[in-house]
């Protein structure tokens, strides 16, 4: 059965707001009548939380390819009890990263294969409607993340160089698929930043959003 919802997902460095975007993002979406499923990866379900756990453990250490590994796992699991059920009942799915967050980490970060990667992809094979790219400048970000101040995860521990990989990632993969991805600065305020996405969701999907 092909679906017939709408899957949104939206990815970003650490620190650039989206699950403050999601949140807000719904509320507008539910406001206009729409059924809202909010989700993240790794993890959505039971069994992709504990993946979760298990890759962003800072006493851990996994080879590259074992993570990509960890993370289509989690994916496959997530995808086939709660995105795709939700997509085959008309539901709008907002999703806190997903594929293009391997790309970006495993793939531009870490050095894993783009081939390998787009290949395990085409496993899950599902692809977002709409990308949204919280695109914030790493200094900005960083200031983001000390002010949080909660116990860091295992990639939050990489440094900048890292950071900076990621960003390009982001950005070389919204400029090979751009009828897909937009790159929405998000250094401005919530309240703007909001009212950009839901522009962004209303122009290109053609759904309503208060
Ligand atoms: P979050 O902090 O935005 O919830 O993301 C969790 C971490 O997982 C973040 O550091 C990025 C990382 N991650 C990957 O490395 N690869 C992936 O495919 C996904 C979905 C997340």
């Amino acid at each position: 059965m092909s679906p017939q919802g709408v899957f949104i997902t939206i990815e970003g460095g650490e620190g650039a707001g989206k699950s403050t975007q999601i949140a807000r993002l719904a509320d507008r979406l539910r406001a206009a009548g729409h059924e809202v499923l909010t989700t993240r990866e790794p993890g959505g379900t039971p069994g992709a939380e504990a993946i979760r756990a298990l890759m962003l453990d800072p006493a851990r250490h996994f080879a590259p390819l074992a993570d990509t590994l960890l993370v289509f796992a989690a994916r496959a699991d997530h995808v086939a009890a709660v995105i795709r059920p939700a997509l085959e009942r008309g539901a709008v799915v907002l999703c806190d990263r997903f594929t293009d967050s391997t790309m970006a980490y495993q793939g531009y970060g870490l050095g894993v294969g783009r081939t390998t990667i787009a290949t395990l992809e085409t496993m899950i094979d599902l692809t977002p409607d709409l990308t949204l790219i919280l695109d914030l400048p790493e200094p900005v970000a960083r200031a983001r993340l000390a002010r949080r101040g909660s116990a860091t995860d295992r990639y939050e521990q990489f440094d900048a160089e890292f950071a900076a990989r990621v960003a390009a990632g982001f950005r070389a993969i919204a400029a090979t698929a751009p009828e897909r991805c937009v790159v929405v600065d998000a250094a401005s305020g919530i309240e703007e930043i909001t009212d950009a996405l839901a522009a962004l969701i209303r122009a290109r999907l053609g759904l309503a959003i208060a």
